[in-house]
């Protein structure tokens, strides 16, 4: 198997390189990590862990044309979701989905440019979308399902038959209960249990979690078409009805 060359966007969260190493390690893949790319200029000559910033994300359009790459981003879904968007409209296709060789794959499946860290364990029937970040030790139960470009932080718990909708973001070591539903860009805070479906673009926290606040920003309206609008709220009402079966 030939050396896949592979360059990491954001140079913020060192845990990649760890990663990265791990796989090559275990024999799985085999990455050359290039380095990495990342639009802030303070960074770029700098090195993170012996790894160069090498300049910003044009870079992946010329000169490193045709590497892999990886998104290193999580500062919010927002922000994550803009950087892939960033990155397909400069022709990056190579985007593989990079995952831990401690965690079992079997009887799940994953898109592309989702990144899962150490010790996640994923239930049978779980699908996870694409560019989706699972720090360490999360966990995803039977048949839940994951949508596109949601955070998992560490030690999150997803019960069994629970969906997250897309740019959801579920802070450490949140806990969400069986069969409900996180709605698109919610934000369930650290240390937070969801006992009921979370509405989408809200923000919810404590034991047993309360719906603090309903975002209506421009964020919002940029991150869902009326199509995908339309269809999210089908999926829900159909969740719905299944439930009930
Ligand atoms: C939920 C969250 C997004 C709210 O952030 P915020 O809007 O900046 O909120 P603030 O820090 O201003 O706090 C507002 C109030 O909510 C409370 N609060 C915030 N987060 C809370 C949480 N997770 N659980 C319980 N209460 C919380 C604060 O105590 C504060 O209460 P007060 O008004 O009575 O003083 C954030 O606190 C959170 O949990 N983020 C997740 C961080 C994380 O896990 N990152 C992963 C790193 S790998």
């Amino acid at each position: 198997m030939g050396r896949t060359q592979i360059v990491i966007v954001g140079a913020t969260a060192p845990e990649i390189i760890k990663l990265l190493e791990a796989i090559n390690k275990a024999g799985v893949d085999e990455y050359e990590v290039l380095g990495f790319v990342d639009d802030d200029q303070n960074k770029h000559g700098q090195f993170l862990f012996n790894y160069p910033v090498l300049g910003g994300t044009a870079l992946l359009a010329n000169k490193l044309r045709g590497c892999a790459a990886i998104n290193n981003v999580a500062k919010t879904s927002e922000v994550r979701s803009n950087v892939l968007r960033k990155l397909r409209n400069i022709g990056v296709t190579n985007l593989p989905p990079i995952v831990h060789p401690s965690v079992d794959l079997r009887h799940t499946s994953i898109g592309p440019a989702t990144v899962i860290h150490e010790g996640c364990v994923l239930g049978p029937g779980v699908s996870i979308g694409e560019n989706c970040l699972l720090s360490f030790r999360a966990t995803i139960a039977h048949e839940s399902s994951v949508g596109n470009g949601v955070i998992i932080s560490p030690g999150v718990i997803v019960n069994g038959r629970v969906r997250i909708q897309d740019g959801a973001f579920l802070g450490a070591g949140a806990v969400i209960l069986p069969y409900c539903t996180v709605g698109a860009w919610s934000v369930v805070g650290a240390g937070s249990t969801a006992i009921r479906d979370v509405p989408h673009h809200s923000t919810v926290f404590g034991v047993p979690g309360r719906v603090v606040q309903v975002r209506d920003d421009a964020e919002k309206k940029s991150s869902m078409t009326p199509l995908n609008r339309q269809r999210e709220e089908l999926n829900e009402a159909s969740q719905k009805i299944l439930q009930r079966i």
